[in-house]
């Protein structure tokens, strides 16, 4: 097993892929993690999609006028959908999963990015949700907070600079304020 803090301090949002197609196994594992997420009385009521359709992709980055371009050219994206009648916590199931997946395709050497939607527009103004909703076929009641991206790197990105860490927002015992 790798170290996990070096993977954390390693992984970055990665918004250009190369050409090459994800392994079934890649595939499988990404989203394995998902399902191996904690949820809230593990209920479990997300729903992935995965995608790797190019004409499907190229349309899901129409989901909003900005920030989802990293879409069109992944080689694979994950719809994460959440039935919100199962859960209260929904939006933190959806996230925990997300996070997993990502962290699953960091330790595969793989490129990942979250695009939000939740909460988002498209260009002519209908929630994003709906729009990839109605693309994908997903039900109502299951409203999709964020499409990950996947693919093989095509940019380098620094890893974090542990030195310059928020240690300020972190406060022991009681809440202190900055001074
Ligand atoms: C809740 C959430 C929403 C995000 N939405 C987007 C997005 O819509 N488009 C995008 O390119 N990156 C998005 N990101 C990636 C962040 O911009 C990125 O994680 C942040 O700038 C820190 O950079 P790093 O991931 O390289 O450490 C999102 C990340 C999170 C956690």
């Amino acid at each position: 097993m790798k170290d996990l803090h070096e993977l954390l301090v390693n992984r970055r949002s990665i918004r250009r892929y190369t050409d090459e197609p994800l392994t079934p196994d890649q595939v499988r594992l990404i989203l394995e993690a998902g399902l191996l997420a904690p949820t809230s009385k593990s209920a479990r009521p997300w729903q992935f999609v995965a995608v790797d359709d190019k004409n499907m992709l190229e349309r899901l980055a129409q989901c909003k006028p900005a920030g989802a371009a990293p879409i069109a050219g992944c080689a694979l994206a994950v719809v994460v959908a959440v039935d919100q009648t199962q859960s209260d916590p929904w939006i933190e199931d959806a996230s925990v999963a997300a996070s997993y997946m990502q962290l699953q395709a960091q330790d595969l050497g793989l490129g990942s990015c979250w695009i939000q939607v939740r909460g988002r527009f498209t260009a002519d103004g209908l929630p994003s949700e709906e729009y990839v909703q109605e693309l994908l076929g997903i039900p109502e009641q299951c409203p999709v907070v964020c499409i990950l991206t996947f693919g093989n790197k095509a940019e380098e990105r620094k890893p974090v600079d542990t030195s310059k860490l928020l240690w300020e927002k972190v406060h022991i015992g009681t809440w202190k304020a900055e001074e």
